[in-house]
């Protein structure tokens, strides 16, 4: 700001750039990837802040000297450019990825210390303003950090006596030798100068242990037999995404446990959940089978994955909302992220509530909140058209659904991006069921025909009253600013593909 304010006031041509982790060969090992590099090659124990699950953009220092030269010479003066990487970094999967380089066992290497106050969670900058000037990264993550270490193992000797840069909490960086005095930093100092004479080799080049180039992301998906989670696995086998799903039962825990250990996942999807047949009425004669697998069943898994440093994709529902006085039907007002569910009159929306206010507490989870889900699959009785296109009558109000052709494949990327809490997973907009039938009429069946029933009338054929209501997805929509309103959605994705007429 204040460069700014020069430049504006004295005509200075001054051109501002936004980096952040930088990292590279020659870094000083305040910096925690040398500090890795240099403890890993020590012996030492490598100590996370935290649970390591912040977010980083790692950018290899060769590239953000290629962007300064790009800025130098075709940047605008009184412009402010980003330089930045989509590729995130959790700090876990960072010492992760430096033990195998060394061939250490994380599990023995890794340790947690208390976080330090203000440890920033994320910052991601975009950076298509210098990507237009023809900049872009070119150093994968792989490559960068070999280089990284051969350069720390080639010149170990450079920094000299940087131990008290080398210790959890460093607060007196350019002293050497010292320490902060918490008891943490005095067990790793004093195992640092024990073992100072025992320096691991890392692994040459050619050498059986040579780290292969690896994909960096495994899913673990719970529902395999299900809709969602089966489509899950297919989007994973489009992007060439590594993928298992789970054996366990959600509410053994040692079977999720024993998943997560065997399978070794990078993230961890949710689509399990007892969802009645043939419908959710089935819930209200089976609490207890509903609690053990949504409720039990659901908090297990998230506190498996917590304990395992995890992200869990949850995929939960927008039925626990009904349209009330503050978001009137029709009035475009939706419920927001961070509304109280205000429907509880089904047992099934009753317990995903109870369940969504439980797993606030845990920080590793993302709640995407599904509504009558849609998919351009029009044979699936599951299928919110087909669904409606079958019944002798129909209610007809405007409602938020998902068009999951559209947004499960931003799930995977939500979990890329390591986001967490909660995001109302509907495309932006309602329709009404009128509306849906007048666009399968035109597209699909011309001589379809239905009629309605009030909502009255529709309480007489159902056991469990239904949510009917309009989420807010601005949330969503900001993270991606392509997802389509539920009416565009539905033709683009459902109904053009389907065209029969
Ligand atoms: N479809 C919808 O209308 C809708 C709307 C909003 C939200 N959602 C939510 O999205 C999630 C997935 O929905 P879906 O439509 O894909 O469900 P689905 O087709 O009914 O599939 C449910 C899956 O969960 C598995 N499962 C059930 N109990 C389990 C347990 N105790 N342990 C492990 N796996 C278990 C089932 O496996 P088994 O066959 O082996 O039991 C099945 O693979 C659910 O939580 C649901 O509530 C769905």
């Amino acid at each position: 700001m204040l460069v700014m304010a020069y430049g504006r006031s004295y005509g200075l041509p001054v051109i501002t750039t936004r980096g952040n982790n930088v990292y590279g060969p020659n870094q000083f090992p305040e910096k925690l990837i040398p500090k890795f590099i240099l403890l890993a090659m020590k012996g030492q124990p490598l100590p996370i802040h935290g649970d390591g699950a912040n977010v980083r953009s790692y950018l290899y220092c060769e590239d953000v000297a290629e962007a300064f030269e790009v800025v130098l010479h075709k940047g605008e003066v009184g412009h402010v450019y980003n330089i930045g990487t989509k590729r995130e970094r959790r700090v876990i999967d960072v010492a992760r990825d430096i033990c195998k380089l060394f061939n250490l066992d994380p599990d023995n290497v890794i340790k947690f210390v208390e976080n330090r106050p203000f440890n920033d969670q994320r910052y991601f900058l975009d950076d298509q303003k210098l990507k237009n000037l023809g900049w872009s990264e070119r150093t994968i993550w792989e490559e960068g950090l070999k280089k990284t270490m051969d350069w720390y193992t080639s010149n170990p000797d450079w920094w000299g006596d940087v131990s008290g840069a080398l210790i959890p909490h460093p607060r007196m960086l350019m002293m050497p030798g010292s320490s902060d005095g918490s008891e943490d930093s005095k067990v790793m100092v004093n195992q640092f100068t024990e073992s100072q004479s025992k320096m691991v080799v890392p692994p040459s080049p050619r050498s059986s242990g040579t780290p292969k180039k690896q994909n960096s992301f495994k899913f673990l998906i719970y529902g395999r037999t299900g809709w969602i989670g089966g489509l899950l696995g297919q989007i994973c086998e489009k992007q060439g995404i590594a993928f298992e799903y789970g054996k366990g039962r959600l509410e053994d825990r040692s079977q999720l446990v024993s998943d997560i250990q065997t399978i070794k996942p990078t993230h961890v999807f949710n689509a399990a959940g007892v969802t009645g047949r043939p419908n959710v009425d089935w819930c209200e004669s089976h609490k207890p089978e509903t609690i053990r697998t949504n409720v039990v069943g659901t908090l297990n898994l998230a506190d498996v994955c917590r304990e395992h440093i995890l992200l869990m994709v949850n995929y939960a529902t927008g039925c626990i909302f009904e349209y009330d006085e503050s978001h009137p039907e029709g009035s475009g007002i939706g419920f927001k992220e961070e509304d109280t569910p205000n429907f509880a009159g089904s047992f099934y929306s009753k317990t995903k509530a109870m369940v969504e206010e439980l797993l606030k507490s845990y920080d590793n989870v993302c709640t995407l909140r599904v509504r009558m889900p849609i998919s351009s699959d029009l044979s699936n009785p599951r299928n919110f058209i087909t669904k409606i296109a079958r019944y002798d009558k129909v209610v007809n109000i405007p409602n938020s659904m998902t068009v999951l052709d559209e947004l499960l494949p931003m799930s995977v990327e939500l979990a890329k991006r390591d986001c967490r809490g909660i995001y109302n997973f509907t495309n932006p907009g309602v329709v009404s069921h009128n509306e849906i039938l007048e666009m399968y009429k035109k597209y699909i069946v011309p001589e379809f025909k239905w009629s309605n029933f009030t909502l009255e009338e529709q309480a007489k054929v159902i056991v469990a009253a239904r949510s009917n209501n309009e989420m807010d997805a601005s949330k969503l929509k900001k993270e991606f600013p392509e997802l389509l309103s539920i009416k565009e959605s539905l033709i683009k994705y459902v109904f053009e593909p389907n065209k029969r007429v």
